[in-house]
């Protein structure tokens, strides 16, 4: 006998988790940064042509004939010895400091890390801290945790450590503090080494966990860089890292690296989320990096987000009236804020309107605001399109 549908609300029966609407300011980002015929100042996304070329069909074929079973299999949870090892091998020349034994994970992109912190720290109504404004697949991380996330203003200098600490000094003790110390998504600043000398004494002082996030950290347009939190505080900082921005986001690869308990924490909680990150991915990421070829791409990636950033700059200044803007010295974003009266939303829907994609301001605040800026992407246009696309927003903006 049949049975009859019956016809109910999914709302009813979705969790509460699922409740509020950040998810949808993601959904609309990445349609937009795919949408045709249109100038993308949009997603966060590399430009296709920093992607591995002929190497990365030559080590796959090597690694499809070889007898070594490794790349096909299901891998530790915590990764491969061998793509881990190479991780720390970049960890320590870039930060200067290599992971012990039991300090560094692979995990499936750098948002899984934050989703495994979530889930190993978080509980219904714990406070985090974030930057206000900040990294829209953060917030989304957390509040699926349902914990309070609240926002902590910064500056050009990156988080302002004052304000944090009045954050800490008020209402109940945050467990966690998600940061982008390196050209920041979406502001485009970068932490002062002063300030994360700060702003780790005031972590250690406080008990918390500092979750640092370096997804830009490499793309870096200068040869110095401030020391990485994690560097500086192993013991109360877990960096999560990516290689979606360096290598390609197709792989789905990133890392945590933190203290070792905390760290066997997150195997724990990876080991019911997708149980291990791709072993094929793991082992092209090591084959291509022990070969040289990551580096290589990094010097050309670098050069080419640099001179785009200065098309940006350039078109900004002779298109753009009466607004400001963040100049980068690395990643991705710039950050502009809009003139009294000039509301955002509206404004990149006219763009829309006009052909151009960019990212209005509230998604990027946790708890509210935001409706005076403006994210702008210079990693997927070329240096025609920048002007083209900033000339067509100059009057929407001003
Ligand atoms: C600050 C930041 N963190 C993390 C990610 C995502 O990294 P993954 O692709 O490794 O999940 C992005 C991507 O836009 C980002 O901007």
């Amino acid at each position: 006998m049949a049975v009859e549908p019956t016809l109910r609300s999914w709302e009813a029966l979705f969790a509460e988790r699922t409740r509020g609407g950040a998810g949808e300011g993601l959904l609309q980002i990445l349609a937009m940064a795919g949408a045709k015929d249109v100038i993308s100042f949009a997603g966060g996304f590399p430009d296709p042509v920093t992607f591995p070329g002929p190497a990365l069909a030559e080590i796959l074929r090597e690694l499809a004939e070889r007898s070594d079973a490794s790349p096909f299999q299901y891998s530790p949870t915590e990764g491969l010895p061998g793509p881990r090892d190479y991780v720390a091998d970049r960890l320590e020349r870039v930060d200067g400091r290599r992971p012990d034994e039991g300090e560094l994970m692979l995990t499936s992109g750098a948002v899984e890390a934050m989703e495994l912190v979530g889930k190993a720290f978080l509980d219904r109504g714990d406070r985090v801290l974030v930057e206000a404004p900040t990294y829209l697949g953060a917030i989304m991380a957390f509040q699926s945790f349902e914990a309070v996330v609240e926002g902590v203003p910064l500056d050009e200098d990156g988080l302002a450590v004052d304000e944090l600490e009045r954050a800490l000094a008020s209402g109940p003790a945050p467990k966690l503090l998600y940061t982008i110390p390196d050209f920041q998504n979406p502001a485009g600043v970068s932490l002062s080494a002063e300030r994360r000398e700060a702003l780790v004494e005031l972590a250690r002082r406080h008990g918390i966990l500092v979750l640092e996030d370096v997804a830009y950290r490499e793309l870096s347009f200068a040869d110095e860089r401030p020391p990485s939190l994690w560097s500086l505080a192993p013991e109360i900082v877990v960096q999560a890292g990516t290689f979606s921005k360096t290598f390609f986001p197709g792989v789905r690869l990133g890392w945590a690296a933190g203290p070792a308990e905390v760290v066997s924490k997150l195997v724990w909680a990876k080991q019911n989320t997708d149980q291990c990150a791709g072993a094929l991915g793991q082992r092209l990421l090591e084959e291509y990096g022990r070969r040289g070829h990551l580096d290589e791409g990094l010097v050309r990636a670098r050069a080419l987000y640099r001179s785009r950033r200065d098309a940006m700059m350039a078109a900004l200044e002779r298109h753009v009236d009466g607004a400001s803007w963040t100049r980068s010295e690395g990643g991705f974003f710039t950050w502009l804020e809009l003139p009294f009266g000039v509301d955002a939303v509206a404004a990149a829907g006219r763009a829309l309107e006009a052909g151009v994609a960019v990212v209005p301001g509230p998604p990027f605040f946790a708890a509210g605001g935001g409706e005076r800026y403006v994210r702008l992407s210079f990693s997927r246009a070329d240096e025609a399109e920048i002007d083209e696309g900033i000339r067509r927003l100059g009057p929407l903006l001003s």
